[in-house]
């Protein structure tokens, strides 16, 4: 079937045909992804008022639906969606998670197994990848973004995309990416979700969008509106970014999808008076289907005969639903990703284990190891005796999973102390206590089980904590080293789950206290969705990790890890603050006129109340920061030229010399800073980076492109009248393992069409 199939059916179509193809519902009861869900779904299919449903998880339901919309008059076929976010059934580390790897082919791999698990069920489209950038790790969806950076949010837009959909959409193991949520979602106010977004065009175009428009350029098939507010338009409502921008000047084709009631909360908003004007302003701003509200279905026919809508509006956006079903081979055979043979097979194999095992090493990043207490030896070196596992997350499988996992079961992962236990064997010891509840309160544990709560994700044990205290302190004292696993709850990070406060809940730090006093070596691995503040855990740890929500396979992943298996290879995705009051936070700040020299001085920017050694614009921890196993050596950076004119490649070279015994895996990182600029400049962006494996004692050099175009920027006066400008000048080239270690190198660009360039 091609396009002139789809051009004849849009002439075979009704107007209410038309429209029901625009009405995206979730029947419910099989997973809830917000407060309200439809109903008649099954009538509604057989009367041609829905053209596609998320939020089901088995193939019998699946074939149900399917055979409904196989009896009406068009035959036309529904198509399904799942909030499938870092894997189906096997479960990878979260996003943010997935991000701190730095590995592109890692990431696409994680992608095409999500792929894969989810279609053989009938999956067509997965609402992700999240690509919303985030600077304020209170935004409980930071968990879901590849965090702070734009350039290295773009890659993973496109290797999720590449992942999920493959080289082609039409295969059974394909499935159609969707790029969320558009756009700014990521800078609400206060860092609390579904809140107002005020950036300027500048923003909106050099960090809000170059992921979406790398998701686009990979070929991305959908986008969903997000719920924010931009510059005071609701972007359900924002024709001048979907349609005059995205669409028209940056050429997506592609279906636009709403998000769970967005359009019907235009009026909530303030922007909509009722539900029929919430759909014209909707559908004119260029959302395509109508997810949940049903205000489309209910509003539109009228307002088409009251001469309101035109048809030719309806017709544009059933044409964008049809074309991907199209490409999604779905008029050549509804039921093709339904196979029942297939759909045991690809689930949680022992291949897709394994990836999510390497996934957790990936992510994992090591903030600090001091005396190499990290790789633990080897259990059948005989050098370790006993290790004490605490903490309220060791026995625990619900929380491993993370936030969106909506498909798995926490049956399938693998507890930290089952990993720990299966990686000993019979060669040492491995002794566990609790030594915590993740939180104490009664009501805020109560706020953590909104999805699940059925199944406790934070169970509260009815022991004093001075009791439970005293057992993880007998429990260290017995044992050579202890391992103590801390952090949030699941639910702390997701939707809806912002925070006021970045630290490990208080009986947790009450734990670390007291295990410090113990006088045994502690090496404190951290559960988290999000940046956190670790400065007191920095102190009382002599090895940090930061494990994040590593999914399944997370008990293997981590005893690899611990014991040197793999290398922890992860680098933060997002600053990780020194306290809370420096949020929103990122290495990629515009100079000040009155920088703080070192330590805060009157009259300069900072704060009064850091202590001298903290610095005042980074957190404790860079974005990009991680430590490997290895001892990585950075000499400096080589520029093949100083003086570069036009579309000169500049090629820049360094020399990392792993002055370790053991291999190491280091991830080099090229930023780009512009000194003198007719707009001021962030001090540093990222602009390339290579993950490079490095033997024992290996010296490597690993040379870089640079060229005109990482040294663009935004002009812009609104939003949709924005240019990429290149200027002549000097700027500094920055090599280093994180962005704030770096060293540099100055080079002169002559640019001699100082003309700006359309973007
Ligand atoms: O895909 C999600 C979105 O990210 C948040 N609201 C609900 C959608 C569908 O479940």
């Amino acid at each position: 079937k091609d396009m002139d199939f789809i051009d004849d059916l849009i002439g075979r179509m009704t107007l209410s045909e038309k429209i029901g193809q625009l009405n995206l519902v979730t029947p419910g009861g099989e997973t809830l992804t917000g407060a309200v869900v439809n109903t008649d779904v099954a009538e509604k299919i057989r009367t041609g008022r829905i053209g596609g449903i998320f939020g089901i998880k088995s193939a019998e339901a699946v074939r149900v639906f399917q055979d409904l919309a196989q009896e009406t008059r068009l035959k036309i076929p529904l198509m399904f969606a799942e909030d499938v976010i870092h894997g189906q059934k096997t479960v990878f580390p979260l996003p943010l998670a997935l991000a701190a790897s730095w590995d592109m082919d890692l990431v696409r791999a994680t992608a095409r197994v999500a792929a894969q698990e989810a279609s053989s069920i009938g999956i067509d489209q997965v609402y992700s990848p999240m690509i919303d950038v985030c600077r304020d790790p209170r935004w409980g969806r930071i968990a879901e973004s590849p965090g702070e950076d734009p350039y290295l949010a773009s890659r993973f837009a496109e290797a999720m995309v590449e992942g999920y959909q493959g080289s082609d959409l039409s295969r059974s193991d394909a499935v159609m990416a969707c790029l969320k949520h558009f756009c700014g979602y990521g800078g609400g106010m206060g860092g609390r979700d579904y809140d107002a977004v005020d950036i300027s065009p500048v923003t909106l175009h050099d960090v809000v969008l170059p992921p979406f428009i790398a998701g686009m350029r990979a070929g991305a098939g959908s986008v969903m509106a997000s719920f924010n507010t931009l510059n005071g338009v609701p972007m359900h409502a924002n024709r001048a970014v979907i349609t005059e921008l995205f669409r028209e000047k940056l050429g997506y084709g592609g279906l636009v999808v709403a998000d769970y009631t967005g359009i019907l909360e235009l009026i909530a908003h303030g922007i909509a008076s009722d539900r029929a004007d919430a759909a014209r302003l909707g559908l004119t701003a260029g959302v395509d289907m109508d997810m949940v509200s049903e205000t489309y279905l209910e509003t539109i026919e009228d307002s088409v005969r009251a001469g309101l809508l035109k048809e030719t509006e309806i017709t544009a956006a059933c044409r964008r639903v049809l074309e991907a079903k199209l490409k999604l081979g779905l008029f050549d055979d509804p039921y093709h990703r339904l196979d029942w043979g297939r759909a045991a097979q690809p689930i949680l194999t022992a291949a897709n284990r394994q990836l999510a095992r390497e996934a957790v090493a990936a992510a994992t990043v090591v903030l600090k190891n001091d005396g190499d207490l990290l790789p633990l030896p080897a259990p059948e070196s005989g050098k370790i005796g006993t290790i004490a596992l605490i903490g309220p997350f060791v026995e625990d499988r619900i929380n491993m999973n993370g936030t969106w996992a909506v498909a798995a079961l926490p049956s399938t992962v693998v507890p930290i102390a089952d990993g720990l236990r299966e990686a000993v064997g019979n060669a040492a010891s491995v002794l566990t206590a609790k030594g915590a509840n993740i939180v104490d309160e009664p009501w805020l544990a109560t706020r953590l089980n909104v999805h699940d709560w059925k199944e406790l994700s934070v169970v509260i044990d009815v022991r004093s904590p001075e009791a439970m205290i005293a057992e993880a302190v007998a429990t260290v004292s017995a044992a050579d080293v202890a391992v103590v696993v801390v952090g949030e709850a699941r639910e702390y990070s997701g939707e809806s789950s912002s925070r006021t406060d970045l630290s490990i809940p208080e009986p947790q730090k009450k734990l670390l206290r007291a295990l410090k006093a113990t006088g045994k070596p502690l090496v404190v691995v951290v559960m988290t969705g999000r940046p956190l503040v670790l400065a007191e855990e920095a102190l009382l740890a002599d090895a940090l990790l930061v494990a994040w929500f590593g999914g399944t396979e997370i008990g293997h992943g981590l005893a690899d890890v611990l014991f040197g298996k793999t290398e922890p290879s992860g680098r933060l995705p997002a600053t990780f603050p020194y306290c809370l009051g420096q949020v929103p936070i990122t290495y990629a700040h515009r100079p000040t006129g009155r920088p703080t020299p070192g330590r805060f001085q009157k009259f300069t920017s900072g704060y009064v109340d850091l202590p001298d050694n903290v610095p005042q614009n980074d957190g404790l921890y860079p974005f990009g920061f991680g430590l490997g196993y290895g001892k990585v050596a950075y000499g400096p950076p080589r520029a093949d030229r100083t003086s570069l004119v036009g579309d000169d490649r500049l090629e820049v070279a360094v020399t990392v010399t792993n002055l370790g015994d053991r291999p190491t895996l280091e991830t080099v990182q090229l930023y780009v800073g512009d000194p003198v600029a007719s707009v001021s400049r962030p001090v540093k962006e990222l602009k390339a980076f290579r993950k490079v494996a490095l033997a024992a004692h290996a010296v490597e050099q690993i040379t870089f492109v640079v060229t005109a175009a990482d040294l663009d920027f935004s002009v812009a006066e609104t939003v949709t009248d924005t240019r990429r400008r290149s200027e002549s000048g000097a700027f500094d080239i920055h090599i280093g393992p994180n962005s704030r270690d770096t060293q540099a190198v100055r080079v002169v660009w002559d640019e001699p069409q100082i003309e700006a360039r359309r973007s």
